[in-house]
């Protein structure tokens, strides 16, 4: 069974395509655009602070265990869960984390899509010199000016999507691998070059100031629920994706060290790319650490457009979170292309037109969000607001939960930590630990004070 599933997906070439390929894939506009606005909406410090908890004590664990859970199972994740309870003398229906985790990614990209598909507008915006010498309140308006033309958002909407497919139909072997291993070193090359830039001519003493001081007054618990969504959302946990790319992975790579070389890298930039806005949203006025999901698209282009050659930097760095965005979305539909290709015979161009077409569709949900149903609001969330916070603060952290007590309560002990194949005996047990206990304990509890504040 293994080994067909092999020659059927494919396998990465070694161990380190294998580290390359998941840290394209947690490295994204997860980390580049969305943990510094969300940062910022909580108050900086303290939600950094509980998001680099959540990154170590959850989702290192539950990673490890997503990637040993693949690689043992070798197939798409709804058929290894599956294939991995029975074998464990569990119920078939903890397929249902893959099922969850399908649905969720196919969630996740139509709205993922829409974001980078701003990233593709701003190539275009750097390279034509439209924002040459641009104050904060210019760069402001042109922002709010893309987000009023829905015809405009779909055609970026529709090629990133159209991108997206393009590599998965090709394989993730090839496409992928190849990708990844030329940008991820120039982004993160742009990344420093850029924090330089931010140390020297930002603000960077009211940037450190902002993301280390721990005041707690910011801090909700729903800004709590969204930093460990985050951390999953970031490490790309929860819905299988990781689960996947371990199906791939060489049997006799030692998963600990790997997961843990992908969780720094990630927890790196978002934390960089943090410190690096902040910076500059504290050197120019008009802009304001909590302006949400257009604080990157309106605090970068002021900086490029008024440095020496910003305007070059500025398509190169577009450039780069687009490809970044494009090594991580193609890890969105790859655990239910593999499974639709495994179970229903599809081939991977009707497989990947099937979930790439109901992703473009739910999309377009999320580009009327910022402009004809802008008003359509559940309490203050837009149709954009609504997913995002059910997928990634919700569904994620609970598929999460329950993988950590698929893999640490219904599998054995003995089977979970052979299949992980490291071989330093107590970190196995710390691993264990945090998998079986402090997990789901966090998240379960998370979860409860959660509801318990929002019914009071
Ligand atoms: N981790 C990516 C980011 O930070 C997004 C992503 C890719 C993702 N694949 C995922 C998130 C799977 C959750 C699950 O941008």
């Amino acid at each position: 069974m293994n080994d067909s599933n092999r020659r059927l997906h494919g396998t990465w070439s070694s161990r380190w395509t294998f580290i390359l390929a998941a840290t394209g894939s947690a490295v994204g506009l997860g980390n580049i655009w969305k943990f510094p606005y969300i940062a910022g909406e909580n108050g900086g410090g303290a939600f950094v602070l509980i998001y680099l908890v959540c990154i170590l004590l959850v989702g290192v664990p539950v990673m490890m265990a997503e990637v040993m859970l693949g690689r043992k199972g070798g197939m798409s994740p709804i058929n290894t869960m599956r294939h991995l309870a029975e074998e464990a003398g569990g119920h078939r229906a903890w397929s249902a984390v893959g099922w969850v985790g399908m649905v969720v990614g196919v969630l996740i990209l139509s709205y993922y899509s829409v974001i980078a598909g701003w990233a593709l507008h701003y190539i275009g915006e750097m390279a034509g010199g439209a924002l040459q010498g641009a104050s904060g309140r210019d760069s402001a308006m042109r922002f709010a000016g893309l987000l009023a033309d829905p015809k405009r958002l779909m055609a970026l909407h529709t090629v990133f999507i159209l991108l997206t497919m393009g590599v998965v139909i090709g394989g993730v072997t090839h496409g992928l691998g190849v990708a990844v291993r030329t940008m991820m070193p120039l982004l993160f090359l742009l990344l420093v070059v850029l924090l330089l830039y931010g140390a020297d001519s930002g603000n960077f003493a009211a940037g450190l100031d902002f993301m280390f001081s721990f005041r707690f007054d910011g801090l909700t618990w729903k800004g709590v629920l969204e930093a460990l969504g985050h951390a999953f959302f970031s490490l790309s946990l929860g819905m299988g994706a990781i689960m996947a790319y371990g199906a791939y992975m060489p049997e006799d790579a030692p998963i600990g060290k790997s997961v843990v070389t992908i969780a720094f890298f990630d927890t790196l930039v978002a934390l960089m790319m943090g410190l690096a806005i902040f910076s500059m949203v504290f050197a120019v006025p008009g802009l304001a650490p909590d302006a949400g999901p257009s604080l990157m698209f309106q605090t970068l282009p002021v900086v490029f457009g008024n440095m020496s050659g910003g305007l070059l930097f500025g398509v190169l760095f577009f450039m780069l979170v687009a490809l970044a965005a494009w090594s991580s979305s193609i890890s969105l539909i790859e655990p239910g292309v593999a499974w639709l290709i495994e179970t229903h015979r599809f081939n991977r161009i009707t497989a990947n037109l099937l979930l790439g077409g109901i992703a473009w569709v739910l999309g377009i949900g999320t580009v009327l969000s910022f402009n004809l149903w802008q008003d359509y609001t559940l309490g203050d969330s837009t149709f954009f607001d609504v997913l995002d916070f059910l997928t990634a603060s919700i569904l994620l952290p609970l598929t999460g939960m329950f993988i950590a007590i698929f893999a640490g309560w219904v599998m054995r002990k003995e089977v979970a930590t052979a299949a992980l194949g490291d071989r330093a005996p107590r970190l196995l047990a710390l691993w264990y630990w945090l998998l079986r206990y402090v997990a789901p304990v966090a998240i379960g509890g998370i979860f409860l004070f959660g509801l318990y504040s929002k019914l009071i």
